[in-house]
């Protein structure tokens, strides 16, 4: 991403996020425990979020843009949290060290995404639980598919490889997940073509 995307991120998702986002960070991450690994952190939108009862927080985001305004974040924050630039393709963390790993509008800017799932199981301790926010795919045969999928090539180029047609529910139940809990809903406020959206918690099986 470029100096002015990052500069301006915040602002540009500000009318989503008071419209659902904000909610629905704080009611996916409110029950969430122990260590915990956030990646494709951004500029930090979920960290206000977090319970301060956790064991460990460490926020991952590869962007160096994106990456000086999430520490700026953390510096005013409550949360002894700690920041790396790894990417979700190569998470800096142990096998089975994390209780959870949380991506929130991520899995559609990844290169790979059933790499980045398998490496989400690696680092996930056994039982250890996915929680995801992401925009998705409109159904086969609407016509926002129909556009997703004519807009998409240009879209990725302006949005830092953001898909615009990514199946990741199926991505996420065919590499080793079982999902415990979905939820579906329009992004309010958000451009009509990033609408579709997934949240809820995957467990490893
Ligand atoms: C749309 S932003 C979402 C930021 C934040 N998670 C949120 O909920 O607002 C997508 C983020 O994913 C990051 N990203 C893109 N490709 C990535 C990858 N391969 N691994 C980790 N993060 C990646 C980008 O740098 C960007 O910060």
């Amino acid at each position: 991403m470029s100096y002015i995307s990052a500069f301006f991120y915040d602002r540009l998702l500000a009318p989503a996020e008071e419209a659902c986002l904000k909610k629905w960070r704080h009611d996916l991450l409110r029950d969430i425990s122990g260590d915990v690994f956030e990646i494709g952190a951004g500029t930090g939108s979920n960290l206000e979020f977090y319970p301060d009862t956790l064991r460990s927080l460490v926020l991952s985001e590869p962007d160096v843009h994106m990456r000086r305004q999430l520490e700026k974040k953390i510096t005013s924050s409550k949360y002894n949290a700690s920041v790396t630039s790894c990417t979700a393709e190569n998470i800096e963390a142990e096998d089975e060290s994390c209780d959870f790993v949380v991506t929130s509008l991520v899995c559609c800017s990844v290169g790979h995404l059933e790499s980045v799932l398998l490496e989400v199981r690696r680092v996930l301790k056994p039982r250890g639980k996915l929680v995801f926010l992401e925009h998705v795919a409109a159904p086969q045969g609407t016509k926002r598919r129909r556009w997703q999928n004519l807009i998409n090539p240009f879209w990725r180029k302006l949005a830092g490889n953001c898909h615009l047609n990514r199946e990741t529910e199926s991505a996420i139940l065919n590499n080793g997940f079982e999902i415990l809990e979905i939820k579906r809903e329009s992004m309010r406020k958000a451009m009509p073509l990033v609408r579709p959206t997934i949240r809820g918690t995957a467990i490893k099986c």
